[in-house]
């Protein structure tokens, strides 16, 4: 077996985004454009996986420090072949070289190791497809044997050449030395003055080498991001294909338009989701969940039968099973909420496990807390957890019940079982089982008259 290299570019401007950021970083389903190929190339374990950046500077790899690929500038953009002869000097001749664009994002695994595949020591791979419109693309020049003899691009194509239906990707693969080779011949006596990668392919039939096409599945795996229309185009594709996905996996969807997944999300059975969710990160969702509209899930992981009500927004919690949230409640970071807990409407929750069965059903902000089981929290309850530089925790113990309006100013433990009367500021331990009351006493003035104006 040949060693594979893979090399991306995207090291063009992207002028018709109209965006500061470079094109490769703009992002399709939460990830940048040349994430997605990255993630594609590695599927197909190469051996290297190269980046030709340039347009933006620094920007490309200082946003993708993760990647695990060799970094190429090409300073100038000069041209796709320009482009790749970057590359060159850091690739194996006897590899085979796959070249992918980072501004087409949704090329699939297969359709790749086809192309792949099509690489001998006598034959090139070439992704082509047809397209009812083919302006703009470069075209496969063929004999009348059905073989390919060149690509012209767009601009240097006479009349008859741009009837040409069957277009160039811009994906192929070939053997590094040959592609060496040929890109070291390269001019650039062109309509656009640029070293062309696509002049590679009349130098290998000239070299008595077969150029073979591969086809996608279908047209949307070979498009380009050019603007923000197409980028939707995409975006909207990807989120079809996702949702397609979770229904034939069981999962009702109360419509397939308008769920929008933006990383791995996985469910159970009897799942169901309504309009507007929004999933991010990884999401799991167990037996039964059932998600309400407009809701706004990352990273969670959300049990067995339990109802999201409408209009919440989740990020890094877990939350248990038969337990019921929402409508309007804000799960952040760290929270931890057991089996049967109850959240309620304008409820925020932040670095907190709430255990078994516990209720916080109103108006309530819980931060750095532990709240035990078969906790009742009245309305309005608020864990005063900050003193503008340092953060406290409060103990809630099981069984406990806190009277609406109730301040517990942290560092704060309340006992097992005890109760707290509504519109209390809670500064101190309050004891087990008792009723701690921490409010000024109501008085009524006899005889008192409300002034009158003269
Ligand atoms: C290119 C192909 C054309 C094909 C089309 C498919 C050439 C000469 N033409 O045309 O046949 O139909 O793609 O979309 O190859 N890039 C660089 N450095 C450069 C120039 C481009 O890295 O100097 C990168 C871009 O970032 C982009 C890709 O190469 O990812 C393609 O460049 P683009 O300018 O879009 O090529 P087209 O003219 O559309
Ligand atoms: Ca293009």
């Amino acid at each position: 077996m040949n060693k594979l290299e893979i090399v991306i570019l995207a090291a063009g401007e992207g002028k018709r985004m109209r965006s500061r950021v470079p094109k490769v970083l703009h992002e399709l389903a939460g990830q940048p454009l040349l994430g997605h190929v990255v993630d594609t190339a590695i599927s197909l374990h190469p051996d290297r996986i190269h980046v030709v950046y340039g347009h933006g500077g620094q920007r490309v790899p200082e946003a993708l420090p993760q990647l695990p690929v060799q970094w190429v500038l090409q300073a100038e953009q000069k041209g796709t072949g320009h482009a790749v002869i970057q590359a060159i000097p850091q690739i194996d001749q006897g590899a085979t070289v796959l070249v992918l664009y980072g501004d087409v994002p949704l090329v699939k695994k297969c359709t790749l190791e086809a192309v792949v595949a099509a690489v001998s020591d006598s034959s090139l791979g070439l992704l082509t497809v047809n397209l009812d419109d083919a302006t703009g693309y470069g075209r496969i020049v063929k004999d009348n044997d059905d073989q390919v003899l060149a690509i012209v691009e767009e601009q240097d194509a006479n009349s008859g050449e741009r009837q040409i239906r069957e277009i160039n990707t811009g994906i192929l693969a070939v053997r590094g030395g040959m592609l060496k080779r040929w890109l070291g011949g390269l001019g650039r006596a062109n309509a656009q003055g640029e070293y062309y990668l696509t002049d590679c392919i009349a130098a290998a039939v000239a070299d008595g080498i077969s150029v073979q096409t591969v086809h996608p599945g279908c047209e949307e795996e070979v498009l380009g991001v050019n603007d923000c229309q197409q980028l939707a185009r995409l975006e909207r594709y990807y989120q079809r294909q996702q949702a397609r996905a979770l229904m034939a996996g069981g999962v009702t969807l109360r419509d397939p338009e308008r769920l929008d997944v933006r990383g791995e999300l996985l469910c159970g059975r009897d799942v169901v989701i309504d309009v507007n969710a929004v999933f991010e990160g990884r999401v799991v969702l167990g037996d039964e969940v059932h998600i309400g509209a407009n809701t706004v899930i990352r990273n969670a992981e959300i049990g067995s039968g339990t109802i999201i009500q409408p209009n919440c927004i989740f990020e890094d919690a877990v939350v248990g099973k038969n337990a019921r949230i929402g409508p309007f409640s804000r799960l952040r970071p760290e929270t931890q909420l057991a089996d049967a807990v109850h959240i309620g409407n304008f409820v925020e929750i932040k670095k907190s496990s709430v255990a078994h069965g516990s209720k916080i059903n109103h108006l309530s902000y819980v931060g750095d807390s532990e709240v035990g089981r078969g906790v009742n929290i009245g309305a309005g309850t608020i864990t005063c957890n900050y003193d503008g530089a340092n953060k406290f925790k409060t103990l809630i113990g099981d069984n406990s019940f806190i009277g609406s309006g109730t301040q517990l100013v942290a560092p704060v433990t309340v006992g097992e079982g005890a109760t707290i009367g509504a519109g209390s500021t809670i500064t101190r331990d309050t004891p087990k089982g008792e009723l701690t009351l921490a409010r000024a006493r109501q008085q009524s003035v006899k005889g008192w008259r409300r002034p009158k104006k003269k």
